[in-house]
């Protein structure tokens, strides 16, 4: 195994496989409420990067649904953490935020898409993740789009997979 880069370890919490526990919710003023399964991996190859994907699926036919990868980097000697996203709908997006512990909270510092997709288009993505003290993990996400101000769009929890 790749030994950690110490510049991570403030975020070894995140690191390895994690699954749904049980069906996330999904809501939004405009849409029709929803549940999804998700995996999410976080790993690293020793540099001071993490690498993640998260491949979220229906929670009724398994059928593969919302995907997104990208890296964290933490700057360091600080708790200032950067989330570099790849959305399959076609929206890549920089978060930045702060690590408090086991919580980590992160708001878009920018969004581009590309030029065919699907309105209404996202304009504002925060999101926490926090490790409780049962071990698992929450995630919950907050958009706003052309036409709606920030609203709950997820919120799950995950065990660890591995
Ligand atoms: C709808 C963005 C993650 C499932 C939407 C809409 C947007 C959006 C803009 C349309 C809202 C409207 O019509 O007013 C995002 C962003 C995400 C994300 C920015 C991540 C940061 C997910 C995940 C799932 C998901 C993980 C899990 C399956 C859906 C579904 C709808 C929806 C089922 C309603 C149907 C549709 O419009 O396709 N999302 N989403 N989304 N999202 Fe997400």
């Amino acid at each position: 195994a790749v030994e950690l880069n110490p510049v991570l370890q403030p975020l070894n919490w995140l690191l390895g496989c994690w699954e749904s526990d049980e069906p996330g919710e999904g809501t939004f003023p405009t849409i029709k409420p929803f549940r999804y399964t998700e995996k999410l991996q976080f790993s690293h190859v020793g540099q001071p990067v993490i690498n993640y994907t998260f491949n979220a699926f229906h929670a009724e036919t398994n059928k593969p649904m919302h995907r997104e990868c990208g890296f964290i980097r933490i700057q360091p000697g600080t708790n200032k953490v950067a989330f570099i996203n790849a959305q399959n709908t076609g929206l890549v997006d920089i978060e930045e935020g702060e690590l408090t512990g086991q919580q980590l909270k992160l708001q878009t510092q920018s969004v581009a898409r590309i030029s065919f997709a699907k309105e209404p288009h996202v304009q504002q993505i925060s999101r926490v993740f926090q490790l409780r003290p049962d071990g698992k993990l929450e995630q919950t996400v907050t958009m706003a789009t052309d036409n709606q101000p920030p609203s709950q769009h997820l919120h799950i929890t995950y065990r660890r997979s591995s």
